[in-house]
């Protein structure tokens, strides 16, 4: 096993630091940076069925139905279609209004989660088109599926998904570029700066992940808490919502997501000199807004933590501690922006002696119900 970690201590961190490989991985043979392309064989092959689709609803579970967050931003941005993402377990028992002229893509690292599959078996039933962002390949997922991209992000051991929630939004990425430039909702101009964009992914990833050592440092300072509060807003409210769920799933510490403005109606009553909230507080056009909601924080004299966007010192001067991560469109914004959240989880569950790998009562795949 200690070969099969690469030198780290666990799966989880070799996965962590797998990221700008698992992501050169996927975009390997999709994007083309000299020709200027993105091909997306299964999406271009039922081209038709996207850019005429009436929605596209997202069924997915966990860390995969976050990335089914993140794609509805994009997708509705980009494609102007009208998206729904579901939680798979609720999606199949509520006789969903879903039929022909409705995509739903089905987002699963392993391919085998249960309520995901039977999810999917409904919808099909009803006549909707099945599109599958699997990371397994040939799991029953993908083989349900009328068509589908596979996120090559290699194999995940860690019960926590990191590498697969990356290679998962990189996917979802494209589809909403591609889709959006067939549809004319994306600009050729905004189409190469996305293609710009995304060809640096793997190289901003690396830097944040070179910063591991002051995250470690950081991580100190708040091993011994009892709570945790994630917000952010837009691009970044899902990774709010997936940097909580991983500090609890590694290090047993009650988390909580939200969006950031949203807090005043709940979080609120819990903050005080004890509980530290993390900010997503990258430069986007929710900026300002976040550095209100920072102040409404400290005003109640809460700990905050930032991940900021390189050369951000107004933040910097206003929060406990940063984390700081490369500028980049803010569509991209989560691959970069959960990195330190997921670098900061791993070692406040080191720090705390537990077993990261493999935490009590979780599955790395769910196929019971
Ligand atoms: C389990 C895993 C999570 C994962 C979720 C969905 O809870 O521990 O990491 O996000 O299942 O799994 P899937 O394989 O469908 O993405």
């Amino acid at each position: 096993a200690q070969i099969e970690k690469g030198g780290f201590d666990h799966f989880m961190l070799k996965e962590i630091f797998d990221q700008p490989g698992s992501l050169t991985d996927c975009l390997r043979g999709r994007l083309d940076m000299e020709n200027l392309t993105l091909t997306l064989a299964g999406v271009e092959e039922h081209m038709s069925v996207f850019s005429q689709a009436k929605r596209i609803i997202i069924v997915a579970c966990g860390t995969s139905w976050h990335a089914g967050l993140v794609a509805e931003y994009m997708i509705e941005t980009l494609c102007r279609i009208p998206v729904e993402v579901e939680y798979a377990s609720e999606f199949r028992y509520r006789n969903p209004v879903v039929g022909e002229g409705d995509v739903l893509i089905a987002i699963s690292q392993s391919g085998e989660t249960a309520d995901t599959l039977v999810a999917i078996e409904k919808a099909k039933e009803a006549g909707a088109f099945i599109f599958g962002v699997v990371n397994a390949v040939g799991s029953s997922i993908a083989r349900l599926s009328h068509s589908g991209a596979y996120t090559h992000a290699g194999p995940e051991i860690g019960v926590a998904s990191t590498k697969a929630f990356t290679a998962q939004l990189t996917v979802l990425a494209m589809m909403a570029i591609k889709i959006g430039r067939e549809k004319k909702t994306v600009t050729e101009a905004e189409y190469n700066r996305y293609l710009a964009e995304l060809a640096l992914i793997p190289e901003k990833v690396k830097a944040v992940l070179e910063t591991h050592e002051s995250i470690k440092e950081v991580a100190k300072h708040y091993a011994d808490a009892r709570d945790f509060l994630f917000l952010g807003r837009g691009y970044n409210f899902p990774v709010a919502l997936e940097g909580a769920l991983k500090l609890k799933e590694i290090s047993y510490i009650h988390a909580e997501g939200y969006p950031a403005a949203e807090m005043k109606h709940g979080p609120i009553a819990l903050v005080d000199e004890n509980l530290p909230v993390l900010f997503i507080a990258t430069k986007d056009a929710y900026y300002e807004k976040i550095v209100s909601n920072i102040q409404e924080i400290k005003a109640r004299k809460g700990m905050v933590i930032a991940v900021i966007s390189e050369g951000d010192t107004l933040i910097r001067g206003m929060a406990d501690h940063v984390m700081v991560v490369p500028e980049v469109d803010e569509l991209l914004a989560p691959l970069v922006s959960v990195i330190p959240t997921q670098i900061l989880s791993y070692y406040i569950g080191v720090l705390r002696g537990l077993d990261v790998d493999k935490p009590r009562n979780l599955a790395k795949s769910v196929t019971v119900e």
